[in-house]
């Protein structure tokens, strides 16, 4: 594949990462592996064209493709997620949530997020980030590490107190539900516009496996593209209300929320949208609403319980004590007394890529957290079952449990490559 290209040095590291995709197993649970049809779709001659503005309104000629193509994405999303509007340009999830603090808030508002250790993301307000900067968050946390229940009594007193004009729920590293329910009611109190970033869990929410916060008053979803719903890299802003002329400015009232958001990616944020990943977004959103994609989504969370049992019964110490989708959290600290970064490098070491993470109001800094983040989007697209789940908590057991028996490390790498190059990836089909 490699030798008609010119400029060996890239296409010899794309056959690299090709190879080390195949021969490993990726646990990382914000990552997966893309039908060929997507990869087709990416690598595509939309990549050639200039599409500023929104269907049927560009600032350039020659769209007839690629407006059929992006009305298309919206089209499938609206349905799959039961949108009222979908903002199918934006190139990343921390774009997507930047252009909805700016589609409803002024500098100085306040949004109310999760802890970030508890398992919100950086773009849910960390500090030195440019919302941090503008923007006034506060914060909602769990109870405890054991059950990993949000508490919510706190969150309403706190939201009482400091009137978030935003409440948003989503999360990159908690194992649980949300109660949206509760969200709705603390949210109706205190007159906030209630936000889900979905990056995470939009695979299983258009499989109608896990709940969808428009059933429950939100107004938006952001999401990512890339991680459970198989897609390309990017991102998706789901909303409700009406849709008007978004080159036109419009009041800030809730209903306007459609025309605002595309408003704020499009002139507020970005430039000309990228039409071959939209055109690969649209080819991700067919291939999720088809039925084998359900039974994709209910293997990868009934892989990811097997994953965090196993892992138990090995005497790993799991925060909240198990999963409810499709990511686990392991405080490594606790259950080997050595970092997650540590983890990490001795994982990788044997074909196993995780990445370590914070755990609940970690003592340790994020460069050497206490624990590592692991899941099962991307095994499962694989194609590997539950009897597979306890062979890899074998795997990451014995590994860590010896991290300097370089012998016995050769041994697993071993196994894990033979494996491994016994699931072709998607694209090899
Ligand atoms: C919950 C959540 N939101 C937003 C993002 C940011 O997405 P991106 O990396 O595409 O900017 C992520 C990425 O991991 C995420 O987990």
């Amino acid at each position: 594949m490699t030798t008609k290209f010119k400029d060996q040095t890239v296409f010899k590291l794309i056959a690299a990462e090709e190879k080390r995709q195949r021969e490993g197993l990726e646990l990382i649970p914000s990552e997966n592996y893309v039908s060929a049809e997507v990869l087709a779709a990416m690598g595509s001659v939309f990549t050639n064209k200039y599409s500023e503005g929104y269907p049927g309104m560009r600032y350039y000629g020659g769209q007839i493709n690629t407006d059929a193509i992006e009305s298309l994405a919206i089209e499938r999303a609206k349905k799959l997620f039961k949108a009222d509007h979908v903002n199918v340009q934006s190139h990343s999830g921390a774009q997507a949530n930047e252009a909805v603090y700016h589609a409803w808030l002024e500098p100085g508002d306040t949004i109310m997020g999760m802890e970030l250790s508890h398992g919100g993301h950086l773009t849910h307000g960390r500090p030195g980030t440019i919302s941090a900067k503008l923007f006034n968050f506060v914060r909602y946390g769990i109870k405890d590490i054991e059950s990993g229940e949000i508490d919510y009594e706190a969150m309403r007193e706190i939201a009482i107190k400091t009137k978030p004009k935003i409440i948003l729920a989503g999360f990159s590293s908690y194992p649980r539900e949300l109660d949206y329910a509760k969200f709705q009611s603390i949210g109706d109190e205190v007159g906030a516009v209630l936000m889900a970033d979905m990056a995470h869990i939009a695979g299983p929410i258009a499989a109608g496996l896990l709940k969808n916060p428009f059933d429950y008053g939100f107004r938006v979803m952001t999401t990512t593209t890339h991680k459970t719903l198989r897609g390309p890299r990017g991102a998706m802003i789901l909303s409700k209300g009406n849709l008007g002329n978004p080159l036109k400015a419009v009041d800030k009232i809730v209903d306007n929320l459609p025309t605002l958001i595309d408003r704020s990616v499009f002139p507020g944020l970005q430039g000309g949208p990228h039409m071959h990943i939209i055109a690969a977004k649209s080819v991700a959103l067919y291939e999720a609403a088809q039925p084998d994609f359900k039974q994709y989504c209910i293997n990868m969370l009934a892989n990811a319980k097997k994953l965090s049992v196993e892992l138990m019964n090995r005497g790993f110490k799991l925060v909240t004590n198990g999963t409810d989708n499709h990511l686990i959290l392991a405080d490594i600290q606790t259950s080997f007394n050595f970092d997650g970064d540590m983890a990490e490098k001795i994982l990788d070491r044997i074909g196993l890529t995780v990445n370590k993470n914070v755990v609940p109001d970690d003592p340790l800094p994020p460069f050497k957290p206490s624990g590592i983040r692991l899941g099962t989007p991307a095994i499962t697209t694989r194609g590997l079952g539950e009897e597979h789940m306890v062979i890899i908590a074998d795997w990451i057991y014995r590994a860590l449990k010896s991290p300097h028996d370089e012998l016995a490390l050769d041994k697993i790498a071993a196994e894990v490559r033979k494996l491994a190059s016994s699931f072709p990836l998607p694209n090899d089909n």
